[in-house]
């Protein structure tokens, strides 16, 4: 693909799923609809490194409440596109959630074992309340039900990239998500 502007794109990288003026638009909506709810609160919005840093940097920015912020990095993929059904913690979290109000933030539930494996492991941590907000909701691939109490965008059975989100470690910086050609040479 060659736009000019992302002249670095390579043909992996097919259609845009959903554009960057739709996603600040909904990442807007879900900042007020938290800053609402957490009224009088503080809230502790936990990213899930590496795939929501950039949902939670734009998120954090949306809620209009004061907010104290954590990160966990956890894999469940390795380097495929297929999930493994195993969650490992690889970075755990820096602050106790003790007495917290904790909002996890999550890129995309696909198969919804990553989000129910945080849950159940963060639950026995003494938080105050404990929900989750994803961007994308995969609901076609789910093979554990979840709750989510905040989602950004219910998508189609398509493995995307941007905004976070990674093919083998690329593409996190696209501004726009975009759906992964598998079929592309050299991918
Ligand atoms: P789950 O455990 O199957 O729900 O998968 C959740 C994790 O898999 C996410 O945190 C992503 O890192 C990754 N993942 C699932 N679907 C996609 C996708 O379409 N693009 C990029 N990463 C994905
Ligand atoms: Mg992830």
């Amino acid at each position: 693909m060659r736009t000019g502007r992302y002249d670095y794109l390579d043909e992996a990288v097919g259609p845009v799923l959903l554009d960057s003026q739709a996603i600040q638009k909904r990442v807007s909506e879900l900042g007020a609809e938290i800053t609402r709810e957490y009224q009088g609160k503080t809230p502790h919005v936990v990213g899930i490194l590496k795939g929501a840093s950039i949902f939670h940097a734009d998120l954090i920015r949306a809620i209009e409440l004061s907010v104290s912020i954590d990160f966990m990095e956890v894999e469940s993929y390795g380097n495929s596109t297929q999930s493994s059904g195993k969650v490992r913690i690889v970075k755990d979290l820096d602050e106790s959630l003790q007495w917290k109000d904790v909002l996890l933030v999550e890129d995309i539930l696909d198969t919804g074992f990553t989000l129910h494996y945080l849950l159940e492991h963060l639950q026995s941590r003494g938080s105050k309340s404990l929900k989750a907000v994803v961007l994308l909701n995969k609901y076609s691939r789910r093979k554990i039900e979840v709750p989510v109490d905040y989602a950004g965008f219910d998508i189609p059975d398509h493995f995307v990239i941007g905004y976070g989100l990674d093919f083998e470690q690329r593409y996190r910086n696209l501004p726009d998500i975009h759906i992964l050609k598998r079929s592309a040479p050299n991918s």
